[in-house]
């Protein structure tokens, strides 16, 4: 079908499915077991339902908003997904081209296809990007990359705090991963795993024993704000603001983890209430990642005191199908505007921008 016809996020998900590589498909679908938790992330929005006041003036309606204090169209993100050239041949700069022309920001996965510097030279002139960490058992390593990083102007870094060992991901391991690996990294330790298909050849990458005592480390390393991706109750995300992180990813890895993990948005509240009753709440930023799939689901997020939400497999989804044009255009699905007008439960103020055009 033509781009014109693509309407919303699943309809970029059965092209994606159409024609896409078996292997690739495999690997972006997949989730962990029974996939009961990454169906739940969508469905989970399907239970909150909105409180939608009238009567006031939303003639003018500002979308846009900082995050990290990145300034940004509006308060979404495309997050960090692995391995982004088995969708298309130019990989993640894809991603940073389309995020740069739709002004939103990109987190950079350390796994990437493209080398971390392509990703950095692609972008916009005023563009923000984040990093991913995946924490190397090799501390040099990690060292080398987030200070490189900070050098080449990333604004934040979220360490993956839910991946000690990659989850068991059926369909990926049924397709026995056997093509060339993009990179240095993933090509070695492909080579080494490759009948366990792709989930499981990235695993050994990731130092199994990261800790919470390795955060005064990480703070001695960089001045980048620091948050932790992968918090999925509130006790953690109370622990990443006691030991001085800036925010946390609420994120069960798009149900690629462990199965049975509750979704980001289910959570979300509660770990509001929480970080405030604590006096944890200023100065820290809760982001959510996991079955997006409408601009509405932004907006429940953001309702519900998230600062901004990310994509994963939509993004990858657009990607592989219509390349640059596509996701440019399914990230102005997301931006498509409800009037909606919504009180905060937590300030007690109204959210008004989301409005149908
Ligand atoms: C991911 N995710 C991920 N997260 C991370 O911290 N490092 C990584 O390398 C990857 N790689 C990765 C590959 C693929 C193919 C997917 C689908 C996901 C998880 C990702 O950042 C995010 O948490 C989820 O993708 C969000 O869920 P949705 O939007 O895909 O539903």
């Amino acid at each position: 079908p033509r781009l014109e016809e693509m309407y919303n996020s699943f309809d970029f998900e059965s092209v994606a499915k159409r024609v896409m590589k078996p292997d690739a498909w495999a690997y972006y679908s997949s989730g962990a077991d029974d996939e009961i938790s990454m169906r739940e992330n969508h469905n989970a929005f399907h239970r909150i339902w909105l409180r939608p006041r009238v009567m006031v003036d939303v003639k003018h309606v500002d979308m846009s908003t900082t995050m990290l204090g990145c300034p940004a169209s509006f308060p979404l993100y495309i997050t960090a997904t692995a391995l982004g050239k088995l969708g298309h041949p130019e990989g993640e700069k894809v991603l940073t081209r389309a995020a740069g022309k739709t002004g939103i920001i990109q987190m950079i996965p350390t796994l990437a296809s493209c080398s971390f510097d392509e990703m950095v030279d692609a972008r916009l002139d005023k563009q923000n990007q984040w990093l991913q960490l995946y924490v190397n058992e090799d501390r040099n390593i990690t060292k080398h990359l987030v200070q490189h990083a900070e050098a080449r102007g990333i604004k934040g870094l979220f360490i993956t705090a839910d991946a000690p060992q990659l989850g068991r991901r059926e369909k990926d391991m049924r397709q026995k991963y056997a093509n060339e690996a993009p990179d240095e990294i993933t090509r070695s330790e492909m080579s080494m795993t490759r009948n366990e298909g792709a989930a499981r050849a990235i695993s050994t990458f990731i130092d199994p024993a990261l800790n919470w005592s390795d955060i005064p480390w990480f703070q001695s390393i960089t001045k980048m704000p620091i948050l932790i991706k992968g918090v999925q109750c509130a006790e953690d995300a109370v622990l990443a603001a006691k030991y001085g992180c800036q925010g946390v990813v609420l994120s069960n890895h798009g149900g690629r983890q462990l199965d049975f993990a509750p979704s980001s948005i289910e959570i979300l509240a509660e770990v509001m209430e929480t970080l405030k009753r604590e006096g944890l709440d200023k100065n820290f930023e809760v982001y959510i990642d996991g079955g997006i799939r409408r601009g509405s689901d932004i907006f429940k997020a953001i309702a519900l005191g998230a600062k901004g939400v990310g994509i994963g497999r939509p993004a990858l989804f657009a990607m592989s199908s219509y390349g640059d044009a596509g996701v440019e255009r399914l990230i102005s699905l997301f931006q498509v505007k409800y009037i909606v007008l919504q009180t905060n439960k937590h300030t007690n103020k109204y959210i008004h921008y989301l409005c149908i055009e």
